[in-house]
């Protein structure tokens, strides 16, 4: 009876064959290590956008697609989201544990007083065209932290790790408020660290010097919930760009700033603000039809922003609760928006198409976090930015796990080649 860790790799053709070994986690189906594969049978294995294939051991989260699980550290989503603080969540992703009340006083502290740009970094801001893209800036001014606080650190000094994280995490909702500034042309403000983490960022967003903003206890919650349901999610594809560029011993800005423009894509944190778009395009309930049969056609590249995910296949935990929200915010708010009737009928027309049934296509995080964006008064361009400052304590928490892990190695992954066979070069007068 063969032992049932080891799955045998038999190659017929060549009589090659391969014991490797089952890797159990704590929860979740197990992996076999292929490790040894290709010294054995000479052989890469073949995975395009990695359905099948485990990049990393992590400690961080957990999620079981089929049964719409999520656990950051353990913890359930939903439990987070009732109890905890964005703030808090980053201290657990970070640290492992929920933070005893000193050790959360400390990192507020250390939070908050990181969170000040460099005044030089503001005359980085003046090269944009007042009309770039905010997650363009975004990834450019965090990219350029390196320049800030490249030469005095050490990426195998775990203080200077710990630092990096400090930095990033406090910075991000000053970088992200100063790029929609300039956009709009307002001056920009410093983070006032009397306040907490959300309110500070919705005051630089959104106060002017000629009158004082009323905080709308409302919006702060909405958004630091959003931000928890954000904060990370196992090895998606701006989270594996983290890890990659990291795994090449690079400075943690450089890496975070490369997590940021893989988040910029429609298919992933750029569905949030494809999803607006699209419910602005489709204007009311009554082309949600045309909408889905678009949808489903195979001949037109349309598809449903905000429907679908790698991973969930029976529910997204983070849209159920986010929908709950979204009804509650806008009943809060008094806002009567007309997209949520769009919204409604489309999830309503799409979860009975058999077409989305079979292929278990259900609303994603994104289907509802445009409008509560909007509904906050958050402009759709900076939609994805919103995402950013959340995924940073999660990016940042998976760059350090990386570096704490003994023996990683670069990520370098192999191919197919496809191209031409070895061919003699022509010279140019006989092509
Ligand atoms: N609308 C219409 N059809 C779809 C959709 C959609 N949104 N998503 C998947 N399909 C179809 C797809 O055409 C394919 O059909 P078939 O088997 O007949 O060829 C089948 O469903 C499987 O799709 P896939 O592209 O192989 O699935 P994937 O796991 O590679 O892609 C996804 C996942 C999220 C990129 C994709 O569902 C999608 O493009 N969704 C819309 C964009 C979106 O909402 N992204 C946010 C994801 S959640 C937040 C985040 O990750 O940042």
């Amino acid at each position: 009876m063969s032992d049932p860790k080891i799955v045998k790799l038999v190659d017929e053709s060549s009589n090659r064959s391969s014991e490797l070994p089952l890797i159990n986690g704590t929860l979740g189906p197990a992996c076999i290590d292929i490790g040894t594969l290709y010294k054995d049978t000479g052989h890469f294995t073949y995975d395009p956008g990695y359905g099948s294939t485990a990049s990393t051991k992590s400690a961080i989260t957990y999620i079981d697609g089929d049964q719409g699980v999520l656990l950051y550290r353990g913890y359930p989503i939903e439990q987070l989201a009732a109890n905890s603080s964005f703030l808090e969540v980053a201290y657990l992703l970070l640290n492992g544990e929920l933070p005893k009340p000193e050790e959360f006083k400390t990192f507020e502290h250390d939070v908050s007083h990181h969170t000040m740009m460099h005044e030089s970094l503001k005359n980085f801001f003046q090269g944009f065209h007042h009309d770039a893209h905010p997650m363009a800036m975004l990834a450019a001014a965090v990219a350029s932290l390196s320049a800030f606080y490249h030469d005095d650190l050490s990426v195998d000094d775990p203080a200077d790790r710990k630092l990096a994280a400090i930095r990033l995490i406090a910075k991000m909702p000053t970088i992200a408020a100063a790029c929609y500034r300039y956009s709009v042309g307002w001056p920009l403000r410093y983070p006032r660290n009397n306040l907490e983490y959300v309110d500070r960022f919705l005051h630089m967003m959104f106060e002017v010097p000629s009158e004082p903003l009323q905080m709308n206890p409302v919006a702060a919650k909405a958004l630091d919930l959003l931000f928890i349901l954000h904060a990370d999610h196992e090895q998606n594809a701006s989270t594996s760009t983290v890890r990659l560029v990291g795994s090449t011993g690079a400075n943690p800005y450089a890496s975070i700033a490369a997590g940021i423009t893989a988040l910029w894509g429609p298919a992933h944190g750029g569905a949030n603000e494809a999803v607006l778009k699209q419910l602005e395009e489709i204007g009311t309930p009554d082309n949600v039809e045309s909408a889905i049969l678009r949808a489903k056609d195979k001949n037109d590249s349309f598809r449903l922003m905000g429907f679908g995910h790698r991973v969930y296949k029976n529910f997204d935990p983070r849209a159920k609760i986010i929908r709950e929200m979204c009804h509650k915010v806008l009943a809060e708010l008094g806002v009567n928006d007309p997209l949520l009737d769009v919204a409604m009928k489309l999830e309503e027309a799409a979860l009975k198409d058999d077409y989305f049934v079979e292929r278990k296509l259900y609303p994603n995080v994104d289907f509802y976090s445009g409008i509560i964006y909007k509904a906050l008064g958050i402009p759709t361009e900076m939609f994805t930015v919103m995402f950013a400052i959340a995924r940073t304590s999660g990016w940042i928490a998976h760059w350090i796990e990386q570096h704490e892990t003994p023996g990683s190695r670069i990520g370098r992954p192999r191919q197919i080649y496809t191209g031409s066979d070895v061919r003699d070069y022509v010279p140019t007068a006989k092509r």
